[in-house]
């Protein structure tokens, strides 16, 4: 058997770790041969493979980034693209493919699955929106630098007794947002779930400056208040058909500096959220999730999505995991809400 490996979307913490053990696993248990495709879907579209082996695979699990290349190539919005990629397949004596990647690279593969494609999908973002698993790898070492960052930031506006407004990545989902704001004491977060009122913000940011403790805000990149006036994006879009986000921090710190009269500064997380070495906890589930994939592979369970449910890995639907995003619910929200002020 043939297997093509993939990395679809933004990178994110822990795509070597899967791809590792996805060979690994694929050569000793089942004497597999792999291909691996370049740049997410364009790799399998224009036919760009690159050697796959025990060697290739050697000193990974640790680094940061996919060995593969990624792209957000959203090949059902190419004519013809799916019966390339078939045709590319069938060249190169591809039997199946594992497609590792988030929300978009798996509704892809979701589709080609309807379309006969033997494929199985790895769950990969920094977000941790996907459905039908606990986790995604890659967040938890996002929210350990999201956390860290604002660590730091706490000593600093104190010492200036300045309002810092951290802003994370989450477009429609503010995981990163709650676990970081929870794990570093935020004065306040900011989700994209939850429009939010600018005068509740400012009246926790100056209860926090009463006390003599520096205000620190997190916000989520998709987060916007009540009334839709201060969500910001560049116009631009990808080829999923994202907006191209960020903005939302300065924004509010313009606000909160015009409204309460103190300083406020903001800082855009950004990429290093996505870059550098997974962290322990990402290293296992990615290594966990690369292994169950492949001996999914191997039982013919294809259009299958393996996920964590408890500390399980299990099978999934891939229709089921891309049908709709996992996004913050209400109680968890409350649960944060009780520390802010
Ligand atoms: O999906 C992962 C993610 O990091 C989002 O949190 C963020 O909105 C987006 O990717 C940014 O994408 P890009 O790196 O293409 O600008």
């Amino acid at each position: 058997m043939r297997v093509g490996v993939l990395t679809g979307g933004g990178d994110c913490p822990g795509l070597n770790a899967v791809i590792r053990a996805v060979v690994r696993k694929g050569i000793k248990d089942y004497g597999y041969e792999f291909v691996g495709f370049r740049d997410g879907w364009r790799g399998p579209l224009e036919g760009d493979t690159m050697p796959l082996d025990i060697s290739a695979v050697r000193g990974i699990l640790p680094r940061g980034g996919t060995i593969l290349g990624s792209s957000r190539t959203n090949l059902m919005k190419i004519d013809g693209g799916v019966e390339r990629v078939k045709d590319n397949l069938a060249g190169l004596g591809v039997d199946a493919l594992v497609a590792i990647g988030g929300e978009d690279t798996l509704g892809v593969a979701r589709q080609l699955f309807d379309r006969d494609v033997k494929v199985v999908g790895v769950p990969k973002t920094i977000d941790n929106d996907l459905n039908a698993t606990d986790y995604t790898f890659g967040f938890d070492t996002a929210v350990n630098i999201a956390t860290e960052a604002i660590d730091r930031l706490h000593t600093t506006a104190e010492s200036h007794h300045r309002a810092l407004i951290v802003e994370v990545m989450g477009r429609h989902a503010g995981w990163i947002a709650l676990h970081s704001g929870m794990a570093a004491g935020a004065n306040v977060i900011l989700i994209p779930e939850r429009p939010f009122d600018i005068g509740e913000v400012v009246a926790h940011v100056e209860s926090r400056f009463k006390t003599n403790y520096a205000p620190i805000i997190v916000v989520a990149e998709g987060a916007h208040p009540k009334d839709g006036q201060m969500e910001l994006s560049t116009g631009e879009k990808d080829s999923f058909g994202h907006v191209r986000l960020g903005g939302i921090g300065q924004r509010l710190a313009e606000e909160i500096e015009s409204r309460t009269g103190k300083e406020a500064r903001s800082v855009v997380l950004g990429h290093v959220q996505r870059g550098g070495t997974p962290s322990a906890f990402d290293r296992v589930l990615a290594t966990r999730l690369g292994s169950n994939a492949i001996a999914a592979v191997n039982d013919k369970e294809f259009g299958k999505m393996v996920a964590l449910q408890g500390t399980e890995i299990v099978r999934v639907d891939l229709a089921e995991a891309t049908e709709t995003l996992k996004t913050v619910p209400t109680e968890r929200y409350e649960e944060a809400e009780v520390f802010f002020g």
